[in-house]
């Protein structure tokens, strides 16, 4: 039984999606949200925490997130949203331990505004990465991606809800290859 953080600034979309893999989904017996932190109160995936009795801490600061981290055993750190680039010393303190998703096929654009980049670019298709966290912004080692057509007449909205519905699946299936023990690359 995997033990994850799941950290998070807004939505919580994907928080949700892992939660209800693990409720009835793929994830069922194979992990458990041990503590979902927000580096922001008014973090809207607090209240889905809430709902479903997870247990929440709101950290400001990655004291308080690396705080609020200690005392109990945490397999991996999931970030899903979470707006803060970690340290060197967090990403040290948990290596191979964290990961990220990222609604790009990196290492194609990385950071933020990225629907708007991909459709200004003309890419037939973006898709979704997870990958390890190092202490670079989008820059760890690539775990698996997720690939979706960009269509003519596509906005960055409707765009960013087709990758967003692949991250939800691809989320969960890389927390279940790493609850068995092992990497989707290898
Ligand atoms: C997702 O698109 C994720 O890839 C990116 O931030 C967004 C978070 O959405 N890192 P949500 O909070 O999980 O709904």
């Amino acid at each position: 039984m995997l033990s994850l953080a799941v950290l998070i600034s807004g939505r919580g979309s994907n928080l949700q999606a892992i939660q209800k893999n693990i409720e009835s989904g793929i994830l069922r017996d194979k992990a458990r949200i041990a503590v979902v932190i927000a580096s922001k109160a008014d973090a809207a995936g607090l209240i889905f925490a809430k709902e479903h009795g997870l247990s929440t801490a709101v950290c400001p600061s990655e004291s308080a997130a690396l705080a609020a981290l200690a005392g109990q055993p945490i397999d991996l750190i999931c970030l899903a949203g979470y707006m803060r680039v970690l340290s060197a010393d967090f990403v040290q303190k948990y290596a191979g331990r964290i990961i990220n998703i990222h609604p790009t096929l990196l290492p194609k654009y990385p950071g933020l505004h990225v629907h708007e980049k991909v459709l200004a670019a003309g890419e037939k298709e973006s898709g979704c990465t997870v990958h390890y966290v190092d202490a670079g912004v989008d820059t760890g080692k690539i775990i698996a991606q997720s690939r979706v057509p960009v269509l003519p007449d596509d906005t960055p909205e409707l765009l960013a809800a087709r990758v967003l519905a692949a991250e939800h699946i691809l989320y969960a299936q890389v927390i279940l290859q790493i609850a068995k023990g092992q990497s989707l690359t290898g």
